[in-house]
Formats: structure tokens, C-alpha cells, sequence
């Protein structure tokens, strides 16, 4: 994982809308049992999904597992809080009295006694900088995290961060959590680029398929039961679902159905070609397509230049960079 000696499997496994919302105990169970055995090492939590309930889930989906805790990496993440409408000041956000307690109760909640990753879910603009990598490192020497890192956070925002870091003698972030995929790719492809080049940075990207939509599954419309579906995420269906992107899907394609492979399988593949990636987290509700998209891993030898120029040329998301 960047420049730590941390390893992270190519594939790994997340739990956002998922546990709880779309799975239960049972199925959790499964499909982590599933990713595990496939040589997943990664799995990804936070305390604002489902409430807390997600980190619940998969805390006794681990406590009953044989699993030895040095063969999985664990994570959650601080900021949104778990208590939706009714929080109250300093039960969300990343000042050193919410990050402390948030990670302690992540810890109950999950069952273990430290977390291997813990990110700062989003920026805080209220808490400086300095309070944050401070709280971090004494999570660090407590034991209770092991590497930290953002998520969502600015390249200049990481920077500080990293600057803050050196000037104490401090430990700055490892690794950032940013969306990647074929259609958001500015910042792992051009704003990070310093970062990676000079400090050095890990990175579990996310919604590698941007939510589903490049499975190819909403290209004649909204399937019942998917994510698209469901009650509280409207805001998803407005960003994902518009006829531009399904077109490009619909385009994108012949382009899988040529290489012999599956859409969802060559996406995720390509997120995989970005030598920045560290591991690219995957979500899925159902055996079958977790089974599929782990087949990912062998789906990536065959985007060579020529099929990658394709996909650039068909989705027109690649970001220009600044002429040297
Ligand atoms: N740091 C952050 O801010 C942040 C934000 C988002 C996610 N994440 C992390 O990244 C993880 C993955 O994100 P994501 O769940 O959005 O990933 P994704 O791969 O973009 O979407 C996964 C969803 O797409 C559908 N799907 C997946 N594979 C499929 C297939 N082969 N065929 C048909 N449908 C398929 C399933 O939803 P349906 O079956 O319901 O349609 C599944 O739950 C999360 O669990 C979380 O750990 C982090």
C-alpha cells in the first residue's frame, strides 16, 4: 500500500448500502467467506454505514470466522458519525473528541482490537489540520489503528497534512479512498500525481463500477431491486443514472462482448491498470456477481494500449494534464 509495507489484495471488499440495508447476517457472511477464500485481505466499513449496523454485521461475521486476524486488513472510517439527524455537535465531523470516541466504539462494534486502516471520511473544515494528524498518531501509538489515511480529501488538503506531518515528526497519511472509476478519474490521474511522485501514496479506490451502472444492467432501464431502487438513495439515481453515461455504457460494451469478457469484469479491470491503485474495493448484493467480478483479475492482461485508447475514446473522461 503506497509506500508502507502494508499488503493490500488487488480486489477487496466493502460494505456501503450493502450489509444491512440489501444483506443480512447470513449472506454477509457468505460473500465475505467467498471474497476471503479467493484471496480478498481487504475489507472496508465505516461507522456512518447503516447507522453503525454494517461494522456490526461484519464484526460477528468475523468473530465466527477461523480467520487468523493477521491474514485480513481492516478498516473503517471517521466523520459522518452513526447517529443520522439526531447527532449532535462533536458526534460527527473529525475534532479529536469525535475521532477518539468513533474509534472506539468502530472498535466495539466490530469486535477487534485495532483497526489496520482507519480514514478520515471526508474533509472537516472546522477542525484544523494539525488536530487531525495528531488525533491520528495517537490512535497510532495507542494501538488502537495502525495506518491512517483520507478519504475524499483534496490533494492540497493531503499536502498539508503531510507538511503538518514531517514539521512534528509525525506519521502523515498513508493511503486516501477516492471514487475511481471510468467516469470520475481526474484525481487519481491528475491531481494526486505530485503526491504519488514525490511523498508516495496508497490508494483503495471506490464504486469501481459507479454503483452498477457499468455492469451494463441499467442500460434498458431501472432494474427492481438494484441499488437505483432503493429509498434514500434518489440522489444516486439523479448523478448516476442519465442518458449520457448509459450511452456510453451501451458503447463500452462491444468493446467487453469483443475481449470475451464480461462489462462489470473489464471496468473493474481497468481501474487495476492504474499502477496508483492499491486495491479497488468491490461491493455486490448477490453470490453470482461477487464470483463474477472477481474474475477481474484476469480480465487485466488483455487491456492492452490499444483496447485502453478504445475505452478513453468511447467514454471521453480522460483528464488532460497540464503541459510540462
Ligand atoms: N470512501 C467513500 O466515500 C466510499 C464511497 C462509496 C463506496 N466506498 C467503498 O467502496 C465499496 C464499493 O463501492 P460500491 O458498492 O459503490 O461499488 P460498485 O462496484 O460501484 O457497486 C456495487 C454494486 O453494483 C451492483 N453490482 C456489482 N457487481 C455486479 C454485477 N456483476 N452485476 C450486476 N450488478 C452488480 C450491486 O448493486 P445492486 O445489486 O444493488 O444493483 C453492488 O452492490 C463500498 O462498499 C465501500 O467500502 C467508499
Amino acid at each position: 500500500m503506497g509506500k508502507t509495507g502494508l499488503q493490500l489484495s488487488a480486489l477487496s471488499f466493502g460494505s456501503w448500502v450493502t450489509f444491512s440495508n440489501q444483506l443480512d447476517h447470513k449472506l454477509s457472511d457468505r460473500l465475505m467467506g467467498i471474497a476471503y477464500d479467493a484471496g480478498v485481505n481487504f475489507f472496508d466499513n465505516a461507522e456512518v454505514y447503516a447507522a453503525g449496523e454494517s461494522e456490526r454485521i461484519m464484526g460477528q461475521v468475523l468473530k465466527g470466522k477461523d480467520w487468523d486476524r493477521s491474514s485480513y486488513v481492516l478498516s473503517s472510517k471517521v466523520y459522518f458519525g452513526w447517529k443520522g439527524k439526531a447527532k449532535k455537535p462533536n458526534q460527527f465531523g473529525l475534532s479529536r473528541k469525535h475521532v477518539m470516541e468513533a474509534c472506539d466504539e468502530a472498535l466495539e462494534r466490530l469486535q477487534v482490537e485495532y483497526l489496520d486502516l482507519y480514514y478520515c471520511h471526508r474533509p472537516d473544515k472546522s477542525t484544523p489540520i494539525e488536530e487531525v494528524v495528531r488525533t491520528m498518531n495517537t490512535l497510532i501509538s495507542q494501538g488502537k489503528i495502525f495506518y491512517w489515511g483520507t478519504s475524499e480529501w483534496s490533494a492540497a488538503e493531503i499536502m498539508e497534512a503531510h507538511m503538518i506531518a514531517q514539521r512534528l515528526g509525525l506519521e502523515g497519511p498513508a493511503v486516501e479512498q477516492p471514487e475511481y472509476n471510468l467516469f470520475n478519474r481526474q484525481k487519481m490521474e491528475c491531481d494526486f500525481l505530485t503526491i504519488f511522485n514525490h511523498v508516495g501514496m496508497g490508494t483503495t479506490t471506490w464504486s469501481p463500477l459507479a454503483s452498477g451502472i457499468l455492469t451494463g444492467k441499467y442500460n434498458d432501464g431501472i432494474p427492481e431491486g438494484s441499488r437505483l431502487t432503493l429509498e434514500g438513495y434518489g440522489w444516486l439515481k439523479d448523478k448516476s443514472f442519465t442518458e449520457e453515461k448509459i450511452g456510453r455504457v451501451r458503447a463500452l460494451q462491444s468493446v467487453s462482448d469483443r475481449l470475451g469478457v464480461s462489462l462489470a469484469t473489464m471496468c473493474i479491470a481497468w481501474c487495476l491498470t492504474n499502477p496508483h491503485v492499491s486495491s479497488t474495493i468491490l461491493g455486490a448484493t448477490r453470490e453470482s456477481q461477487l464470483v463474477e467480478n472477481l474474475k477481474a483479475l484476469d480480465v487485466v492482461p488483455l487491456l492492452d494500449e490499444e483496447v485502453l485508447q478504445e475505452i478513453d475514446q468511447i467514454m471521453g473522461t480522460k483528464p488532460i494534464l497540464p503541459e510540462h
